[in-house]
């Protein structure tokens, strides 16, 4: 991505320091975190998820356009493949999945009617169209606790559920961004079909290697995209924590 003014910052929050770069794209300020550190050193589990996204929004972050690696549990996605989830499942196990734990913080039952923005993946398509890729819009993403890949037998339990991609990463971080009022919508870069599929066994080799070969196409879709999108929001994610309204 080719960030001008680019600075490597440290921001203090109530859960930890997090240290993204901040710079300019396409003459906008963005905010770049890389969730699983430099050289992938975090596991899914592991990641501060409520540190990240506490920190884009003391930088004043409204809208998050993440990327996540997906294995296809679905005959409508294919490696290679680039696909915007609209719904969750949660399978995590072991996330705090709130920052509204009581007390003075009070207590929020966020609306997850619509977790991914659509106003951001209707931008998403549009950038994408304008570059002549294909992205499809629309899929049923399954959460697992990680770091280990499923069993075949708990690829076909999310087959039945519903389940059309599956990753390690989206919850709780959707869930997060929305209590804080934060747009979020996520690039899911399919790398491998789920356990089972394939007779082939699943390597995280496998999937870093298909990550790179889409990571071009990604970073074009998310530098036009930012072009392309306005600081309003008009959807409902700025209201979703209204009925405790403190950020
Ligand atoms: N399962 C879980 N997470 C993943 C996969 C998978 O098959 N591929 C990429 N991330």
């Amino acid at each position: 991505m080719t960030l001008t003014e680019k600075r490597a910052i440290t921001v203090e929050t109530p859960y930890g320091t997090v240290e993204p770069v901040v710079g300019k794209l396409t003459n906008r300020e963005i905010v770049f975190m890389s969730r699983h550190g430099g050289c992938h050193a975090t596991p899914p589990h592991l990641v501060n998820y409520r540190a990240n996204i506490w920190a884009l929004r003391k930088l004043g972050v409204r809208k998050i356009l993440a990327t996540a690696a997906v294995g296809s549990l679905s005959p409508n996605f294919h490696s290679g493949e680039l696909v915007l989830p609209d719904q969750f499942l949660d399978f995590t196990k072991s996330r705090t999945q709130t920052f509204y734990e009581g007390g003075e913080q009070g207590v929020l039952h966020v609306d997850m009617t619509e977790p991914y923005c659509s106003d951001v993946r209707r931008v998403i398509m549009d950038a994408s169209e304008q570059l002549g890729f294909v992205i499809k819009n629309g899929a049923c993403y399954v959460c697992t606790e990680g770091p280990r890949f499923e069993t075949p037998a708990e690829i076909r339990m999310f087959q039945h559920l519903g389940g059309d991609l599956v990753g390690m990463t989206s919850v709780p971080e959707v869930v997060l961004a929305r209590e804080l009022g934060m747009c979020y919508a996520s690039i899911g870069m399919v790398t491998n079909e789920a356990a089972g599929i394939t007779s082939q066994p699943l390597t995280h080799a496998e999937v870093m290697e298909s990550m790179k070969a889409l990571g071009v196409k990604v970073t074009k879709i998310i530098e036009e995209s930012i072009g392309l999108w306005t600081p309003d929001q008009n959807c409902r994610c700025a209201s979703a924590n209204r009925e405790v309204g403190k950020f």
